[in-house]
């Protein structure tokens, strides 16, 4: 793959390519192309942003998007990564991937980045992503020791003196969250069955 011909862009800045990215993404998720429409038109110089690749034929041939983690603010999470179906193999998602790891290092300044895959985890092995504890990109839940022991925070999740009852019985339970679609979604995150990994970017 000649890599000189590519051109890695960020969508917002050339909404020319947005049907294109719309449908190479669908051919490997398939979403209405209006939700599909709307969140790439998201897109933005702070987080969300789509990044493409484009051939010297204006073909969009490669797709992948960094959306903040409220929790982690040194880091981003990388998702819908994807390469045209014909052209994987030649080492496309690995220039995308290091194309993205420079600029969340050297234009947004983060420290890590972090992702979550299912099937794909020795592809990012080979670019140096290793296994973590699982990240929650809604909110500011912050789920237990989520970061690698090099970048633990030192956090207090004590509750504040001044709000501890001191005397009494201890107040009743809540009751349970109700089952509304965010909830679900945030617990579908955290606990899914797919393999959170990170990489640092401090090398
Ligand atoms: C995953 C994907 C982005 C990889 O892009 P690609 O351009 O085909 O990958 P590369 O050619 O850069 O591969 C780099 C290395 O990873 C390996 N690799 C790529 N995909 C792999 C996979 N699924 N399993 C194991 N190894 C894989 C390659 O063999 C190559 O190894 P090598 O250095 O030993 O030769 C691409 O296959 C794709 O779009 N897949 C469908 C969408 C998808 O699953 N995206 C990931 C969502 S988490």
């Amino acid at each position: 793959m000649e890599f000189e011909n590519l051109s890695v862009l960020l969508l917002h800045y050339y909404p020319e390519y947005l049907k294109q990215c719309c449908d190479l993404i669908n051919e490997e998720w398939p979403r209405s192309e209006t939700a599909r429409m709307m969140s790439l038109q998201a897109s933005c110089d702070a987080l969300p942003t789509s990044f493409i690749i484009v051939d010297d034929k204006k073909l969009v041939i490669g797709h992948c998007k960094l959306t903040p983690i409220p929790s982690i603010p040194e880091s981003c999470f990388v998702e819908t990564v994807v390469i045209k179906k014909n052209l994987r193999g030649k080492r496309l998602g690995s220039y995308l991937m290091r194309y993205i790891e420079d600029y969340c290092k050297n234009v947004l300044h983060l420290k890590m980045i972090h992702l979550s895959t299912k099937g794909q985890e020795d592809f990012y092995a080979k670019l140096g992503y290793t296994v973590c504890k699982p990240v929650s990109i809604y909110g500011t839940y912050v789920p237990n020791n989520f970061i690698p022991e090099s970048h633990s925070h030192k956090t207090d999740n004590s509750v504040p003196q001044e709000n501890t009852p001191s005397t009494g019985a201890p107040p009743p339970p809540p009751p349970p969250m109700p089952k509304t679609g965010l909830n679900s979604n945030i617990n579908s995150n955290i606990k899914s069955n797919k393999t959170f990994m990170y990489k640092d970017l401090i090398w």
